[in-house]
């Protein structure tokens, strides 16, 4: 990422490149993606990965918030979104107070709101007072609850047309981009054609204008659950544990320190 991602530049990727997002949650690794990234998601997939909870819906706004900044210190060249956390943006008054403080107390580009057609008023609301939108819809992590597990989206005709309606609905609230979840590829691949903004996937196939992955997943460190769709391109876990086993053994054996390590 030489050059910090705009907006604009995002939109006009749709057709040209395929974007690549992936998830960062504090300034160690936000440094190392975002030269490669174009963008960097503080996802409240923080929640599960990072602080172990079965789920994202108990992650708070001021997680988001501290998070963000890590994210933002470590890469200010990086376009950065924030995750809108569960419970932050139920109606538009609500919605537009947290993503206000996420636009006062940080210096993210944007926010991510789950939601398709039942949000498009609250993101209408955002985007009308200058905070920048990343939609999301297809499978919605924070409604894991209320649906009872994690359903992947758009098996039938019917389906299909809702998250088109969705997505042209986001369009229309003035979203730049929208991240579509666990979606048939074909029924992801005709909600891409349906709309002018990038349509960036994650569990939705190939045909859309990008792709996002949660970092710890395709790093291989997140050891309890691998989603089908994640793409392990490190085995991140083996890799920490040899090492973190190779320092044990030399402590143990007197081999560590030695000289060149040692004032
Ligand atoms: O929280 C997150 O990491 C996300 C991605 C799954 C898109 O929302």
């Amino acid at each position: 990422m030489s050059k910090k991602m705009t907006i604009t530049a995002i939109k006009r990727a749709k057709g040209e490149r395929k974007l690549t997002m992936i998830t960062a949650y504090d300034a160690l690794f936000a440094r190392l993606f975002a030269p490669i990234a174009d963008i960097l998601l503080v996802g409240d997939s923080l929640n599960m990965s990072f602080a172990g909870r079965g789920d994202t819906l108990s992650a708070t706004l001021d997680q988001m918030l501290y998070h963000t900044n890590a994210v933002c210190a470590g890469a200010p060249e990086a376009f950065v979104i924030c995750d809108m956390p569960f419970g932050t943006f139920y109606d538009s008054a609500t919605a537009l107070h947290h993503c206000l403080r996420v636009y006062q107390e940080t210096p993210a580009d944007a926010v991510k709101i789950e939601g398709g057609t039942s949000h498009a008023a609250i993101i209408r609301h955002l985007t009308c007072n200058g905070i920048a939108v990343c939609g999301h819809i297809g499978l919605l992590p924070q409604a894991v609850r209320a649906e009872g597990g994690y359903k992947v989206k758009g098996k039938d005709e019917a389906s299909a047309l809702s998250l088109i309606e969705d997505a042209k609905a986001l369009e229309a609230a003035g979203a730049f981009a929208i991240v579509i979840e666990g979606v048939k590829a074909d029924v992801a691949a005709r909600v891409a054609r349906s709309v002018t903004i990038p349509l960036i996937g994650i569990g939705a196939g190939a045909e859309v204008d990008g792709q996002v992955l949660v970092f710890s997943d395709m790093l291989g460190l997140y050891e309890p659950f691998t989603p089908k769709f994640v793409k392990k391109y490190l085995d991140g876990a083996a890799l920490i544990k040899e090492a973190v086993q190779s320092y044990k053994n030399e402590v143990e054996s007197d081999h560590f320190p030695s000289t060149e390590h040692t004032y």
